[in-house]
């Protein structure tokens, strides 16, 4: 591996499998992109605490997630795969860096504020959970992973945007007060930002329970599909249908490669001339299409754990590696090495 490429750095909560969001707003750029740059891909396990009573679930989405990469076509030959607790380096420069961040900045945080309320709502009040405290201050956190490695980008979905400006900010105050450390990253976002869920709902999320998994068998993506929330305001197969707006489509868009199929659909679809069984049928067929064989390569690595063990054990290590290098230099430029030279003047 050259370390003369430039760094990505990105990175998902291991909450769950992965599923069709995250392939079409984020995987697909680091697919695209592992030959480029140096990659870091990270298992954010620090950042679960909306997970602290289900540490077993977290677990078992560490391999879980880690099958899914490898299945779409990851390689950790070419990225480091990371487990983030593994490096406790995260957590040490989290709070070097919160030291010049302040609190008025992250509660005006969109994403995090957005992501609070949704625990709020969601936690059952009389057990008295709520926001944990490390939940607050995850975008910290998710700003040293990008800065340990000294990332130049980082690819991911539309919702970490404010992360990633925070990083920006926070690279050039450390730059200014202790000398030129941190490069300044770049977000990608992908192609479909904010892919629906299958309820036509806000965004497809595994808390909400609308997502299509990368590892969903073929008979389930089926009842998905013909669960999908569809245009509300056709009745019959005859009434002049929506596409704009139509979940259904919207997935045609992102994952069906027969261009000339989707537009006729759309085309029936307006004119009255297509029931949404076909049109669901089609989109099953190709998501189907498009998942066998990443369930081919999933259903090979699940059956080899010990490869599974190694990239994570390997990338781990080379990333820890690294994240002692970024902390000597931060260390040295904020002069916190006391015991140096102690007691020669
Ligand atoms: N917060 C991201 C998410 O919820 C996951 C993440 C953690 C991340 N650390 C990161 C993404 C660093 C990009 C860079 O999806």
């Amino acid at each position: 591996m050259t370390t003369s490429k430039k760094r990505i750095l990105t990175g998902i909560r291991p909450t769950g499998p992965l599923h069709l969001g995250h392939y079409a707003g984020a995987l697909e750029n680091w697919l695209r992109l592992q030959g480029e740059y140096e990659c870091f891909f990270l298992l954010a396990d620090y950042q679960v605490s909306d997970y602290a009573d289900d540490i077993e679930k977290v677990r078992r989405s560490v391999f879980d997630v880690t099958l899914d990469w490898l299945a779409v076509g990851l390689d950790p030959e070419r990225g480091h795969f990371v487990i983030e607790s593994l490096v406790p380096e995260h957590a040490e420069l989290t709070i070097w860096l919160s030291w010049y961040l302040p609190l008025g900045r992250l509660q005006r945080n969109p994403t995090l504020k957005a992501e609070m309320a949704d625990i709020e709502e969601s936690s059952d009040r009389e057990k008295g959970m709520s926001v944990p405290v490390a939940f607050f201050t995850y975008p910290v956190m998710q700003v040293a992973n990008i800065l340990l490695p000294k990332a130049h980008l980082v690819p991911a979905g539309e919702d970490q945007s404010p992360h990633i400006e925070m990083t920006r900010e926070l690279a050039r105050r450390f730059n200014r007060t202790f000398g030129e450390i941190f490069p300044e990253p770049e977000a990608l976002i992908g192609r479909f930002p904010r892919l629906v869920g299958i309820d036509g709902q806000a965004k497809m999320s595994t808390t909400r329970g609308n997502t299509i998994d990368l590892m969903d068998d073929a008979e389930t993506v089926s009842q998905k599909v013909m669960r999908m929330y569809t245009d509300p305001t056709r009745l019959r197969a005859t009434d002049p249908g929506h596409v704009e707006g139509n979940p259904v489509f919207m997935y045609h868009d992102a994952f069906n490669p027969d261009g000339a199929e989707v537009q006729d659909l759309k085309d029936r679809y307006i004119a009255g001339k297509v029931g949404d069984v076909e049109v669901k049928q089609k989109l099953a067929n190709a998501l189907n299409a498009f998942l066998d064989p990443i369930r081919e390569r999933r259903a090979h690595f699940a059956a080899h754990p010990e490869i599974v063990r190694e990239a994570l054990a390997t990338g781990t290590a080379h990333a820890k590696k690294v994240a002692e290098q970024t902390m000597a230099e931060v260390r040295a430029a904020m002069k916190l090495n006391y015991l140096d030279g102690f007691g020669a003047n």
